[in-house]
């Protein structure tokens, strides 16, 4: 057996006394076997990153922005190896995982210039009464202490990125759990931090079991908690420690709304390639992937035409080969839960539009006409690459439709008129309307996040470093102002 992968204790790499495997979903290979912190390396770990926190606050900009800058360049460099590596541990085909590092890439980027330009402070004079004459308050912002990160397994890198690098730009150290089934991109991107000068202590990477969580949810010294994740698991976890200051980025059932102005040739090919695209990446597995498509009655028809022979051009497959689209599911129990919602949805009426069938770990790119109300499908996020199709009449009813659910994270609006994305802006209970395009559309930084179930708080490199840092004002007195 070769030596088991590191994970990343204070800065430098460790192994515990356990190890559990991470599997290839393509073909059940073993990728690698990963070390398991003991509870004794966890506490040395949380211990140190509270021993440093005064530290890192207080380290200049400059060395802040370098190590960021550093970690983007490295990135960069290592992209087809890390790409590969996401696909292995994954099955995300290698043309969205070479996405997906481009994504950190630019996270680490930005988080680089965010501190350079943080904190600058804002200046507000007080001698607006009499009582402040002479008084001026100065406000900055400074850290709520240890964060607590964990990451899910669908972009196993770059929503690891989005927990870290806020986090090394406001000078705040970081405890990282990645997802169990990926952690190895997350491992890497340890490697590449631990090339830095960040301080000891101010980041580390735990493969610490799901099992062990609730403790280290739990630990007062990390009073921030950032998860991305389940609404189920998110909820359990705020609810477990109300007094933290939890962020969390759950679930959705993202809407395409095709209105009918969007009725050209042109136009209907558009939001055909974006949706059959946007319900199928990653095999249906990120939060805004197109679970819906919401068209109006006189594009209805066309569009479907058109959204179906997309959907069966997908190809499937192999994920370490450039031509797939769409690989297996992170395992085969996902792929198996995606095939009995399916067969619920089609026991009580649903019409299989096409796809519909599981081979081991993977799921056919999958289209639904006519979902009941009562389908599983209809109400909770599919997570897989399947689509529902929902013919409205006008945009009341289509932004009715889209509000409808539980989850509120992204919608997509395809429209010319200005009115009516003002109005969408407007109307939509969501975190984000994209107009002309799939709701799946992120650019990192963006602020990010959801309504109702689908979360609280923002990412986006500028909005998580907000979320880990308060308000604090300084007021001077006897000044000439
Ligand atoms: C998610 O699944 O919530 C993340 C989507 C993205 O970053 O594109």
């Amino acid at each position: 057996m070769s030596t088991p992968t590191a994970f990343w204790l204070a800065g430098r790499p460790a192994t515990g006394e356990d190890t559990f495997d991470v599997v290839n979903p393509y073909d059940g290979s073993v990728v690698a076997s990963v070390g398991v912190p003991t509870p004794a390396q966890v506490e040395e770990a949380v211990a140190a990153a509270k021993s440093v926190e005064a530290e890192f606050a207080a380290t200049p900009a400059h060395v802040r922005a370098a190590a960021l800058d550093h970690v983007s360049k490295r990135l960069a460099e290592r992209t087809e190896e890390i790409a590969r590596l996401i696909t292995a541990e994954n099955g995300k085909p290698v043309k969205w995982a070479r996405g997906e590092v481009g994504r950190a890439v630019s996270v680490f980027r930005w988080a680089a210039e965010e501190a350079r330009r943080f904190n600058s402070g804002e200046a507000q004079r007080l001698d607006t009464d009499a009582g402040g004459t002479g008084r001026l308050a100065l406000t900055r912002r400074f850290p709520r202490g240890s964060v607590l990160g964990i990451a899910p397994f669908n972009f196993p890198l770059n929503l690891v990125a989005h927990k870290v690098a806020p986090a090394i730009a406001v000078g705040t150290p970081i405890i990282l759990k990645p997802a169990p089934a990926t952690p190895l991109s997350a491992l890497l991107l340890g490697e590449i931090l631990a090339e830095t000068e960040l301080p000891a202590g101010s980041w580390s990477v735990l493969t610490v079991p799901n099992d062990r969580m609730p403790a280290l949810v739990r630990d007062e010294r990390l009073p921030v908690i950032s998860f991305t994740g389940s609404d189920r698991v998110g909820y359990q976890i705020m609810d477990s420690v109300p007094r933290k200051h939890t962020t969390l980025e759950l679930g959705g059932n993202a809407a395409a709304v095709v209105l009918a102005d969007w009725s050209s040739e042109e136009d209907l090919e558009w939001a055909a390639n974006r949706i059959a695209t946007f319900s199928n990446y990653q095999g249906g597995q990120s939060c805004i992937s197109v679970q819906r498509v919401v068209a109006d009655a006189s594009v209805y028809d066309r569009l479907v035409e058109k959204v179906v022979a997309k959907v069966r051009a997908q190809v499937t497959g192999d994920p370490a080969d450039d031509a797939t689209d769409v690989g297996p599911l992170v395992d085969e129990k996902a792929a198996e839960r995606v095939e009995s919602w399916v067969e619920d949805a089609l026991g009580k009426g649903a019409k299989l539009l096409t796809g519909g069938r599981r081979d081991g770990a993977a799921y056919e790119p999958t289209v639904l006409a006519d979902l009941p109300a009562d389908a599983i499908i209809a109400t909770e996020e599919v997570f897989g690459p399947v689509l529902s199709l929902h013919k409205v009449d006008g945009a009341d009813e289509a932004f009715a439709v889209v509000n409808d659910s539980r989850f509120g994270l992204q919608c997509g609006v395809f429209t010319h008129d200005l009115q009516t994305a003002f109005r969408a802006h407007r109307e939509l209970e969501v975190g984000g309307v994209v107009i002309g395009e799939a709701p799946s559309y992120r650019a990192d930084q963006m602020p990010y996040g959801g309504v109702k179930d689908s979360g609280v708080g923002r990412e986006g490199v500028k909005y998580a470093m907000e979320d880990y840092t308060y308000e604090r004002v300084l007021v001077l007195t006897g000044l000439a102002l």
